[in-house]
């Protein structure tokens, strides 16, 4: 990637490959390319085929309802600056064939997956390439393939500049906010993971096991919810990010009464739900830190139960 010189120059040639252009990526890809990004699209062979002979299609309230011309292929076969990681959890192993290490060299590689486990596993499956921890905050959903709806008023970013990488990661979060998604740079891994999952572990779990909203979760399951947000928050102290529980819960209790998770979603849907990326990896390192996280244990039992496989 080249040096930045101000904000004007960031989408100037940057060079992105998007795997899985579903509800996250395929937002991510059609605004970069709207803005003049190189977007390359990674993906199966039929929604790569779309995605080559239609674009991609965002119906949006916040942005408005366009369709972007984008590449696509099923395989990276040429260097670029950027990889976003958009597909989810349990898609990561398969879709990451895509991406071959000797042809991704040392591209920036952002993950955008709800989770905190997948930064280790893209370090030491590319060791040569700078891996930024990144978070999304978004509702948008891919109605069909190459077809995106963003439901959210608002799209924000976070990305971790981590040591060496700092130039290239304000670029790229130039290049975002200019393509019109909020993004914000800190320096914090654990923060900026776990920050996250303080307020989606809860959410997940306790609208999955209810299959309920969070506005009926937070009213039938008020016990086990402060319970959880209680028991993430302190795994997510042990693990060197701040957590304050008190403002987990008063969040929650200020969402839209009709708020849903993903991971609802998907199991409604009869999908693989993401439990293990969210709710196993905080049980993992409770257990490695010795916290008791008996609440949260017992939904991703149970959970696990009824989704056989997750
Ligand atoms: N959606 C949201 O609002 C939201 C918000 C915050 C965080 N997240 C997180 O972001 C991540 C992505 O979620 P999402 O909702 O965007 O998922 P999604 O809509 O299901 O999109 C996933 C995409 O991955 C593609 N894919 C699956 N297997 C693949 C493979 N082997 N190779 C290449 N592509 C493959 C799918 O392709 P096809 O289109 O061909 O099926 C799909 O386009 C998850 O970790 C989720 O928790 C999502």
């Amino acid at each position: 990637m080249s040096a930045v010189t101000d904000e004007q120059d960031a989408l100037t040639g940057l060079r992105v490959a998007v795997l899985g252009p579903g509800g996250v990526g395929g937002l991510l890809a059609a605004l970069l390319a709207r803005a003049g990004a190189s977007v390359t699209c990674l993906a199966s062979a039929g929604t790569a085929e779309r995605l080559r002979t239609a674009g991609v299609r965002v119906e949006s309230g916040h942005f408005g309802d366009f369709t972007t011309p984008v590449d696509a292929a099923e395989r990276l076969t040429t260097p670029v600056d950027v990889v976003l990681v958009c597909v989810k959890a349990t898609h990561l192993d398969d879709a990451l064939e895509r991406v071959p290490a000797d042809v991704l060299g040392d591209a920036l590689v952002v993950p955008l997956l709800n989770g905190v486990e997948h930064v280790g596993l893209l370090r030491r499956r590319y060791p040569e390439a700078g891996v930024v921890p990144a978070t999304i905050r978004v509702e948008s959903t891919r109605t069909e393939p190459g077809v995106v709806r963003h439901g959210s008023p608002f799209v924000t970013v976070d990305l971790v500049a981590v040591d060496g990488l700092g130039q290239r990661v304000r670029r790229l979060a130039d290049a975002l906010q200019q393509a019109g998604v909020t993004t914000r740079v800190g320096d914090d891994e654990q923060a900026a993971l776990w920050g996250k999952l303080n307020f989606l572990a809860p959410l997940a779990l306790l609208t999955t096991a209810a299959q309920a909203t969070a506005g009926e979760v937070r009213e039938s399951r008020r016990e086990d919810l402060v319970a959880i947000v209680g028991e993430v928050a302190a795994v997510a102290r042990a693990e060197g990010a701040p957590a304050d529980e008190e403002q987990v819960v008063d969040f929650f209790d200020g969402v839209p009464a009709g708020m849903r998770s993903s991971m609802q979603r998907d199991a409604a849907a009869g999908r693989p739900i993401e439990l293990d990326a969210i709710g196993g990896a905080v049980v993992r390192a409770a257990t490695r830190h010795g916290v008791a996280v008996p609440v949260t244990a017992r939904y991703v039992d149970e959970l696990r139960e009824r989704h056989p496989g997750s």
